[in-house]
């Protein structure tokens, strides 16, 4: 266990790292043009599989904690609309695509992707896979609000195609819930896993821990009451309390958030009820049952990250995102959809891409993002191992990051990782931390004055 002291003097804002750079620095001289150019180019670039995301930005009530991008939906025309604009807009970019290339993922994200009828999903789904191949086993996933679906929605859901669904449970607590002004689920979630299993779909679940009314023996009896249910994946994030970009958070200060001691505390509880019961962790906040590929992947040191969430080799492709507030994520560049709804229908109206801003990397840039993808997934990295993948030197890859020995020594003194001349680990017990062991070799953020989220 790390000290007090040590525990408040790494717990920093740090950026997340969901992509490198953060998204608050791409930058709005990046064009629907450019975008249109760099995908055309990411057909000669690896990986070479396509993942397609699609965002639904609608939700039936907002809640309070929310970091994600999600509007209130007013009016039962504005879907239908956004749903042909989003069509028109998944034409107009699968058409730039090589057909040799093939699907690996499909991911809908959003907002409440299950705000929509069953068969808008099926259709959506078709559009895009009738353009193209699929590999073997393809991952095709939807996240879903538990708390508007009945027994036919769910039903109806298992057969649009998914082979992955994702049940926002959050916590089981209906205190916790109704202070963060969401809906439990409509139906037993112990009935609606009988009716994914049934058709072979895979299950995660998703909680938060650090809301409040939350307290360490609230969350454990959530944690239980989850491994019962024995989901696949079960991905427990840490509250991103981030009032600056989502107003609607100052509510929760008022009920009040656990202490940062208690919140970890919940985490490191959680951690070992998922461990007992057999669970392994992946990444940051993800718990995954031993044969499952992603801790495979983990162990052979080979797991990736997008914007969809953790992948293999074998699933990860170049991510082609449509929809308001989507990011596309290429081999060399990002592009982020327009968040207003207007807005990003006229754009599509007017044949263009609806871009707001992007980021074409540079080399530094893209050398930068493969080290802190290796930290980030994998806890650990071997310069010589990274600099075979990359074909370049171990000092040309220190060169493109801050690399001070002295730095890695004062993080080794406090128990944060281990270092020797060819490796960087971050120690498990410090393990949240490993977003601001990445900030420390990261160049961007000198001098930077964007705001971030504080690691736990
Ligand atoms: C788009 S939502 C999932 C789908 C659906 N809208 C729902 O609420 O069930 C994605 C997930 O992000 C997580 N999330 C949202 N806001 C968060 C925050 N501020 N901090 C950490 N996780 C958050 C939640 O666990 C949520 O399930
Ligand atoms: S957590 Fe889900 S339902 Fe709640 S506001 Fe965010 S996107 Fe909407």
């Amino acid at each position: 266990m790390l000290s007090q002291s040590i525990i408040d003097k790494y717990n920093k804002p740090a950026p997340r790292y969901t992509s490198y750079p953060p998204a608050n620095f791409f930058t709005e001289n990046f064009t629907g043009e450019e975008y249109r150019q760099m995908v055309i180019g990411s057909n000669d670039q690896d990986p070479q599989h396509i993942s397609v995301y699609i965002h639904i930005p609608f939700c039936q009530r907002l809640c309070y904690y929310c970091g994600c991008n999600s509007m209130l939906l007013r009016k039962g025309d504005q879907v239908e609309n956004y749903i042909s604009h989003l069509k028109k807009e998944i034409r107009m970019g699968l058409a730039l695509l090589d057909k040799g290339r093939k699907i690996s993922q499909i991911h809908y994200g959003g907002g409440t992707p299950t705000f929509l009828a069953v068969e808008i999903i099926r259709d959506l789904n078709e559009l895009i896979l009738s353009e193209f191949e699929c590999i073997e086993n393809p991952e095709i996933a939807i996240e879903c609000h538990p708390g508007y679906m009945d027994e036919k929605y769910w039903d109806e859901l298992t057969k649009a195609g998914f082979t992955r669904i994702s049940i926002g449970i959050q916590d089981f607590n209906t205190d916790v819930l109704k202070a963060a002004n969401r809906k439990a689920s409509l139906m037993p979630v112990k009935d609606v896993i009988g009716i994914l299993r049934d058709r072979n779909i895979s299950v995660n679940m998703d909680f938060i821990f650090g809301l409040p009314l939350q307290t360490i023996s609230s969350f454990t009896k959530t944690i239980e009451e989850a491994v019962e249910l024995k989901p696949d994946r079960l991905v427990t994030f840490s509250y991103a309390h981030v009032p600056w970009v989502n107003q609607l958070q100052k509510k929760l200060e008022k009920v009040g958030l656990p202490a940062v001691g208690e919140k970890e505390g919940m985490y490191e509880k959680a951690k070992a009820i998922l461990r007992n019961a057999g669970y392994e962790s992946v990444g940051m906040d993800h718990f995954v049952l031993p044969d499952d590929e992603l801790f495979k992947a983990q162990v052979s040191g080979e797991l990736h990250r997008n914007f969809q969430g953790y992948c293999t080799r074998r699933t990860t492709g170049q991510v082609y995102a449509f929809g308001t507030t989507g990011i596309s994520q290429l081999a060399s560049a990002y592009s982020q959809n327009v968040k207003d709804i207007a807005t990003y229908m006229a754009m599509i109206d007017n044949d263009s891409f609806p871009v707001l801003r992007g980021y074409s990397l540079s080399e530094d840039e893209c050398i930068r993002r493969e080290v802190i993808a290796q930290l980030m997934c994998n806890y650990t990295l071997r310069w010589s191992g990274l600099a075979s993948k990359l074909s370049l030197s171990a000092d040309r890859i220190k060169a493109a990051l801050i690399y001070n020995e002295d730095m890695l020594r004062e993080l080794s003194d406090d128990g944060i990782i281990y270092f020797s001349s060819d490796s960087i680990t971050v120690l498990p017990q410090a393990a949240p931390f490993v977003r601001n062991v990445a900030a420390s070799m990261d160049p961007l953020l000198v001098g930077s004055d964007k705001q971030f989220s504080k690691s736990i």
